[in-house]
């Protein structure tokens, strides 16, 4: 008998006819570039997950170093190791929710695939989640018997106290270690979370606890967190810029495009790297077109860099398709020009103030090129 109360656990599939049934827990593990830590950390599970009906399920992003190529092999060793290989695509945030809802266990963990994460707290998070107790158990290094010893430095400690006590301000729930990846959750929980997901950046469980309709009951496990011995940590500048974002999705209910926010501000760099660029020509002697026209494309160039590697991480060109789609932005970004002049002229022929003319152009370029790169230039 299968009993349906909140918080009890269901043996969906246990000893079925067709074969062994399928796994009580699935482990999702993003990974880029891991080849090194992808087969040592499967014998891991294997030795803490011995007598359980588990998978795991790799969700790899093409690295170049072949971690899906190690996966495949470990595949074919064991039916318990599945992958993920995702083309043309970027993030752990958005693997980690690929992976999710790709099983159909009972309970997913997400762990990282570079061993900082310490596997033997695993099947204290899987039975908190499985026993019923919780929709939601939390690896957490900052409750008693928790460490972050294995931080790289000083400057890691602080941006990680900066960013849980930032977090904090912000959750409907108490979680000492909101940035944690490393945590248990009812499968079928986070597949009513996933449509609310910003789904960006690396926080993927400040995103869950943010985005649930209903909060989540959470149980908190004391958890350490090693040095990464292979491979290097992908957390960088933009990952720190997708947190912020993260909030200020959050702040506005979802109701404007996080994209759309980014693409803004690249945008307004564009506006001041045009306008230093300009005074540049001046000074060098250039007439005030000539100055004004290599304002214009030098800040359409510094605009599509930023995007490449901020506003569309997750889809970023390069390159043959980088040269055609910098050219393709070029020819969207001047008929936005051209639209934002035309539009200014007609408010301002038709008696408006010259301010609300010019803002009124702008918003309307910036819609559009937004509209364009995020449909043609950027295709998803
Ligand atoms: N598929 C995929 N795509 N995986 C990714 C990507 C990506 O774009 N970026 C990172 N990963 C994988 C890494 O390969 C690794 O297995 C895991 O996600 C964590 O990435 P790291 O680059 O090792 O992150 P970290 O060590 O700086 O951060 C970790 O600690 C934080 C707490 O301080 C992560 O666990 C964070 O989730 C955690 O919040
Ligand atoms: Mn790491």
């Amino acid at each position: 008998a299968v009993s349906q109360g909140v918080g009890e656990y269901e043996k969906l599939g246990a000893g079925t006819a067709n074969g062994q049934g399928g796994p009580d827990v699935s482990i999702i593990v993003p990974c880029y570039n891991e080849s090194a830590n992808v087969r040592p950390l499967v014998e891991m599970l294997r030795k803490v997950l011995d007598g359980r009906r588990w998978e795991v399920i790799f969700v790899d992003d093409n690295s170049p170093d072949g971690t899906s190529d190690v996966v495949r092999a470990l595949a074919q060793e064991d039916s318990r190791v599945r992958g993920l290989c995702r083309i043309g695509r970027r993030g752990l945030s958005s693997a980690v929710i690929e992976g999710a809802l790709s099983s159909s266990a009972q309970v997913v963990a997400v762990m990282d695939g570079d061993l900082q994460h310490d596997e033997s707290r695993l099947p204290a998070l899987i039975d908190a989640v499985a026993g019923g107790g919780c929709d939601l158990a939390v690896g957490s290094r900052h409750v008693e018997g928790g460490s972050n010893q294995g931080l790289a430095n000083a400057w890691r400690h602080a941006l990680s106290d900066g960013g849980i006590w930032l977090a904090q301000r912000f959750m409907p729930v108490r979680l000492t270690d909101p940035m944690s990846g490393f945590f248990a959750i009812r499968q079928d929980r986070f597949r009513q979370i996933a449509p609310f997901l910003a789904a960006t950046g690396f926080k993927i469980l400040l995103d869950l606890v943010l985005s649930s309709p209903t909060p989540l009951k959470v149980q908190e496990i004391p958890c350490g967190f090693r040095a990464r011995v292979a491979g290097e940590s992908k957390l960088d500048v933009v990952v720190m810029l997708q947190f912020g974002a993260l909030l200020v999705d959050k702040l506005c209910h979802g109701l404007v495009p996080l994209r759309f926010i980014a693409f803004c501000g690249v945008g307004f760099a564009g506006v001041l790297t045009n306008l230093v660029i300009m005074r540049l020509a001046l000074l060098a002697g250039a007439d005030f077109s000539l100055a004004q026209g290599v304002g214009t494309v030098v800040a359409m160039i510094v605009n599509f860099f930023l995007d490449n590697t901020v506003t569309y991480r997750d889809r970023r060109l390069k390159g043959a398709r980088a040269a055609r789609g910098l050219l393709l932005f070029v020819l969207v970004c001047s008929v936005g020009a051209v639209a934002n002049i035309g539009i200014a002229r007609l408010l301002y022929d038709q008696g408006h103030m010259i301010t609300e003319a010019s803002v009124a152009g702008a918003i309307m370029a910036a819609v559009w090129n937004y509209a364009m790169s995020s449909t043609i230039v950027w295709r998803p």
